[in-house]
């Protein structure tokens, strides 16, 4: 792996330009909690970044002020040139956010949930967003799954469900809040797979939050580690193989210890 996107990297992404997101002296307090201290990272056009960390240290709500969900207390993340914070953005650059729990409308079809932004923002007639409803399900060989309902779906399906629909947006740049959570071992590498062929295909900036190490050590360009709200460490995978850092060591390679064991210590974490 290198800093640069892979060299396979050359098809246009799906609307037209690629954007780069630089985050400056971030900081987030709720209340009189400060869950992120002054976080600068650039995430280059067409890369797989991944943000790593333990629970609680703040990578949903880094990915929220990406996606322009969330307020900075200070500081600012810009997607390209623009603010990621003012609205007007969403109307320049296609963010699509893979939610970490799915976030699938559960009344609704496969089809009916993908659809539901184009029809909302009624980007194109019903056969034009048939053709990309399809377009997406196909991509994520789901096309038997269009008339079922999320209730139906395993958790596998559901993740690549909510892929799609994020497709459907034709995105610039993808966030994806734990991709893996909750997937067996095969499910995971495919989802991994599927994030790596996506932006081989469309140049698509991913952003990806996940703890799982596997995904991380294998796509990504570059892998951030975050710890109490802070960056601890940024590199390339092959950095975080056999990390000096035994705070990252600790977190990426556990070793269970019955003598001393963790959840006797949860009392003093940030979860
Ligand atoms: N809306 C909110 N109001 C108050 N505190 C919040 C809010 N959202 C998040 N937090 C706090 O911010 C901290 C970071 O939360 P966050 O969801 O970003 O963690 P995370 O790294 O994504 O964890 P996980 O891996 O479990 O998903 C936590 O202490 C959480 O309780
Ligand atoms: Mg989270």
């Amino acid at each position: 792996m290198s800093h640069a996107p892979s060299p396979g990297f050359t098809a246009t992404p799906f609307a037209g330009k690629t954007y780069g997101v630089t985050i400056t002296g971030l900081t987030k307090q709720f209340g009189r909690s400060t869950v992120l201290h002054d976080i600068n990272l650039e995430v280059k056009p067409g890369e797989i970044y991944c943000i790593m960390g333990p629970s609680g240290s703040g990578k949903t709500v880094l990915l929220k002020h990406i996606a322009g969900l969330e307020r900075a207390t200070r500081g600012e993340v810009r997607i390209g040139e623009y603010d990621a914070a003012d609205p007007e953005t969403r109307n320049q650059v296609h963010l699509a956010l893979v939610f970490q729990a799915g976030a699938l409308f559960n009344s609704l079809s496969v089809y009916d949930n993908l659809a539901l932004y184009p029809r909302e923002h009624r980007q194109c007639n019903e056969a034009g967003i048939r053709e990309r409803v399809m377009n997406a399900l196909s991509i994520l060989s789901l096309e038997k799954a269009a008339r079922k309902f999320p209730s139906e779906l395993s958790g596998g399906m559901k993740k690549r469900v909510a892929i799609a629909r994020a497709l459907v947006m034709e995105p610039q740049i993808l966030l994806y809040d734990e991709p893996t959570s909750e997937l067996d071992p095969v499910m995971s590498a495919t989802i991994s797979e599927i994030i790596a062929t996506l932006r081989q295909q469309t140049a698509v900036t991913s952003i990806v939050v996940s703890h799982d190490r596997d995904l991380a050590l294998s796509i990504a360009d570059r892998i951030t580690i975050m710890m109490d709200g802070r960056i601890r460490a940024t590199g390339v995978p092959a950095d975080f193989k056999n990390p000096s850092d035994t705070a990252i060591a600790n977190f990426l390679n556990p070793v269970i210890d019955l003598k001393n064991p963790r959840f006797k210590q949860l009392e003093n974490s940030h979860e």
